[in-house]
């Protein structure tokens, strides 16, 4: 086998077949994540619509809100386990099978019910694919851009996010029928992607078909790198398999408890300081800012959201395997303290100044505060916390470790989603940023202390540092950073 093309420096892979498939997998992660994105975002244009046409109140319309979020609790649970059994693309073909599902019901339901039904489906399919996808994009992705096209799936989250932000702005709420139906789109696609691209080499290796591992690797790296990446991969599961199918109980055992916690610490951060309460929420946060027409909010929430969400995550996307992890999330975090700040003394202005300009200075501040808030989490909890879940545990957990972290996440967004405006109506607009600012206080500890650096490691290296105690100081140990 040749070597002559294995220059370690070399950031891109070099030989066209690699790139080829590396694209058509960066792809199809970038499909899920619209997905994920789209139905997530949907909602937000949706509702009036809805509740115009079934005449629905308050409760109904938080149930057909949040649905998604619980289907998609439930699917990560079982996501994991699925994707061991079945393999990888099974999974992320079932997910595409119930987003065209859900988009279908939701497009027809004949009354609140079956719309509910259609968004728990489709938060199924949102379920799936949010555990899926970025794992096999990690399992696959060469090592030196993993961190890259891991936060390519984030970028589409975003992305689908903005377009259905902007469905929701082109199309009037009447319309509520075609944006979900548009789903079915995207969801076709990933489909046929799926088809195309080869199953994990890694799942490959763990049920026994070498031979098939080699192929799929052959697809994805370089050929001088094919025999040390197999082997690597194969001595990791031959070690883990002497010990037997993991359990859950293995996923809490002490050897997986330390890399359990970064990841679902990771996972309810990125939840509890507040993303979610402003995608989801964020025209009624500009109306108490003072922007008064239904127009100049949905205006601010397409631009100063959707599309800073978008942009930011660029950032992350260039530099997450350049930087490392850590201070994307560091620096992050420090942005979205400073702008939540901001937008809670905003607010707090507001509450002792009742005339309109007040009023508006505090609508100024609290746009560019959320400019500088969604753009800090952009570029760095966004895309860095499920780049870190996909990459931290031993590979004999890896898929149940994963979809409990998901449900994690899942399961804080829903109660943030949940309460936010209860929260808002109990203790005030301000008190509940400065809130959302106090965890990003405990987030920035908690990854300070515990969350490692991962950049320019292979999983299997990552493994050696749990292995020999976890700690972060243990690279140093280990090896020098690269
Ligand atoms: C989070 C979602 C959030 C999105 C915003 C994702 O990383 O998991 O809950 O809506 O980022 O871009």
């Amino acid at each position: 086998m040749s070597t002559e093309q294995s220059a370690p420096e070399v950031e891109t892979p070099r030989s066209k077949a690699v790139f080829r498939w590396v694209l058509m997998i960066a792809l199809v992660t970038f499909f899920a994540g619209l997905l994920f994105g789209y139905d997530q975002g949907v909602i937000s244009g949706a509702l009036k619509g809805i509740s115009n046409s079934f005449k629905v109140g308050s409760f109904a319309q938080e149930v057909i809100t949040s649905w998604v979020t619980l289907g998609a609790l439930i699917a990560a649970l079982v996501a994991g386990i699925s994707a061991d059994r079945f393999g990888r693309r099974p999974v992320l073909m079932a997910a595409g099978v119930l987003f065209i599902g859900g988009a279908i019901i939701q497009a027809v339901s004949p009354g609140v019910e079956v719309l509910a039904v259609g968004r728990l489906v489709t938060g199924f399919g949102v379920g799936f694919a949010s555990v899926i996808a970025p794992l096999y994009a990690a399992e696959m992705a060469p090592q030196r851009i993993r961190g890259r096209i891991v936060s390519t799936y984030q970028l589409a989250i975003t992305f689908g996010i903005f377009l259905a932000y902007i469905v929701g702005d082109v199309l009037s709420s009447a319309d509520w029928r075609t944006m979900f139906l548009l789903a079915a789109v995207p969801g076709v696609i990933l489909i046929i992607g799926v088809f195309i691209v080869p199953e994990s080499s890694r799942w490959y290796v763990k049920v026994g078909r070498s031979k098939d591992a080699r192929e799929s690797l052959e697809k994805v790296t370089e050929p001088g790198d094919v025999d040390k990446e197999l082997a690597d991969v194969q001595a990791q599961v031959d070690a883990e398999a002497a010990e037997g199918e993991a359990s859950w109980g293995e996923v809490f055992s002490p050897r997986v408890r330390k890399a359990l916690i970064v990841g679902v610490g990771l996972a309810i951060f990125q939840q509890i300081t507040g993303i979610n309460a402003i995608i989801y929420y964020a025209s009624k946060i500009f109306a108490s800012a003072g922007l008064v027409s239904t127009q100049s909010q949905t205006t601010a929430t397409l631009y100063c959201v959707g599309l800073t969400n978008v942009l930011a995550t660029f950032i992350a996307v260039a530099y997450i395997d350049r930087f490392g992890r850590r201070p994307l999330l560091l620096m992050g975090l420090v942005g979205m303290f400073i702008s939540l700040c901001a937008v809670g003394l905003g607010f707090a202005t507001q509450s002792r100044l009742d005339s309109g300009a007040g009023a508006s200075i505090v609508g100024i501040i609290t746009m560019v505060g959320l400019v500088v808030f969604i753009a800090s989490f952009a570029f760095s909890l966004g895309p860095v916390v499920w780049t870190i879940i996909s990459e931290i545990y031993p590979a004999r957990v890896r898929g149940k470790a994963v979809s409990f972290a998901t449900a994690a996440n899942w399961g804080a967004a829903f109660l943030v989603a949940q309460f936010f405006l209860t929260l808002t109506e109990g203790i005030g607009n301000s008190a509940t940023f400065f809130l959302f600012a106090a965890m990003c206080v405990l987030g920035f500890i908690f990854v300070w202390r515990y969350v490692p650096e991962t950049r320019g490691r292979s999983l299997e290296e990552i493994q050696e540092m749990w292995n020999k105690g976890g700690s972060i100081k243990s690279w140093d140990e280990t090896a020098p950073r690269p």
